[in-house]
């Protein structure tokens, strides 16, 4: 298997994390003879500082001439004052646009090993294992119009967004949603405010229309104020669940409350030119190059990339096994290693890197053996 993957680390923890996770690809790819090529680019706010933008043309470039695109975090507390198209996010964004990806996977596993680290109590937790699909184009981030009237004459002005899909924009992320759940356990909840919001009222409509295509899963409707709140108190109960594009975003980091910690998150985004994929988390700079930084987002993201662009199931799944495998044996990131950290190892980014490797390693070769 041939896979070019663009890397861009960007900023924080982004690099960090990202090597790591590479360096979990170039293992995979020497134990199963793969042949994977890596180019690193530059996006978010190291962009901005060393090439005057948060999306450089050849960063774009190389992106589109990829097979995949990992993308570490962007962000960073110096660009806070900046308008919005101006910021390091504006980069991932257009970046996004530009690939076409309009499906973001993130799946929120609850690893059984990690219960403790949620305020939640292990039974609440235990088992839950949800595929949130974020439509990722659309929706307030990409809706026209927008703006910021500064002169208007009250205090501080009047600024807009807009919220707006269209029913094929709806139609096609619920078919890929609808889709994952016929391998899953074809439960599919969809999300949305239609008590109160045209558009969400289309995208309810649109997402029954497609549901009559899929008559082996079930679907249900749940507005997005009650879905957090059930996500709390019965995460068990949701298989993929489909949502707009903050719809999304809010209920992703919410579940990191199920799984633990957000530095357990991958997710791939898919249906576009070239997929692109990114772990959930962001580029906490108060953590930055300390060795601290959780690399099994990262890692998992990996895996993603395995699943979705090199077709190679059988070492994504080596590869989330060696993740659950390292929990097992009580390795920890200090973000998963809370309060009683006794009979466990916490580990730097780069030992637990090595340590996930070194698992797969030894995985990958007893089944070749
Ligand atoms: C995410 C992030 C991004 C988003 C930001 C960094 C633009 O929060 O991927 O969830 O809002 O989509
Ligand atoms: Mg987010």
């Amino acid at each position: 298997m041939k896979l070019n993957i663009l890397v861009t680390a960007g900023d924080g923890i982004g690099p960090e994390v990202t090597s790591e996770a590479v360096a979990v690809l170039k293992e995979t790819a020497a134990l199963g003879g793969h042949d994977f090529a890596f180019t690193e680019k530059r996006i978010g706010g190291v962009a901005i500082v060393q090439d005057g933008t948060p999306l450089p043309d050849d960063t774009l470039a190389a992106a589109l001439n990829s097979d995949a695109v990992l993308l570490g975090a962007v962000g960073g507390n110096e660009f806070n004052s900046l308008p919005p198209d101006k910021r390091p996010e504006a980069g991932l964004l257009k970046i996004r646009a530009e690939l076409g990806g309009f499906a973001n996977l993130r799946p929120a596993f609850a690893f059984k090993e990690l219960a403790v680290n949620s305020p939640l109590r292990a039974e609440i937790v235990d088992g839950a294992d949800i595929l949130f699909v974020r439509e990722l184009l659309g929706g307030l981030y990409f809706g026209q119009p927008r703006g910021w009237d500064k002169a208007t004459n009250d205090s501080g002005g009047r600024a807009w967004n807009t919220m707006v899909y269209s029913r094929e924009e709806v139609a096609r992320v619920a078919r890929i949603a609808f889709k994952l759940a016929q391998v899953r356990r074809r439960k599919l909840t969809s999300v949305d405010k239609a008590n109160v919001l045209e558009v969400s009222q289309l995208w309810r409509a649109t997402v029954n229309e497609v549901a009559a295509e899929f008559p082996d899963v079930m679907v249900e409707h749940q507005y997005v104020d009650a879905m957090a709140m059930h996500l709390m108190n019965r995460p068990r109960d949701f298989d993929v669940v489909l949502t707009e594009n903050l719809f999304g975003d809010i209920l992703s980091d919410e579940s990191a409350v199920i799984t633990g910690s957000l530095g357990m998150l991958p997710s791939a985004t898919i249906g576009g030119k070239v997929n692109l994929y990114e772990p959930v988390h962001g580029s906490a700079p108060d953590i930055a190059g300390k060795g601290l930084a959780n690399p099994m987002g990262a890692i998992l993201t990996a895996a993603l990339i395995l699943r979705h662009s090199g077709g190679l199931e059988s070492e994504a799944a080596a590869i989330e096994s060696s993740v659950r495998k390292v929990l097992e044996q009580g390795y920890r990131m200090p973000d998963l290693a809370r309060g009683n950290t006794q009979g466990l190892t916490v580990l730097s980014t780069k030992e637990m890197g090595a340590k996930v490797r070194e698992t797969m390693k030894e995985q990958l070769s007893a089944v070749g053996s």
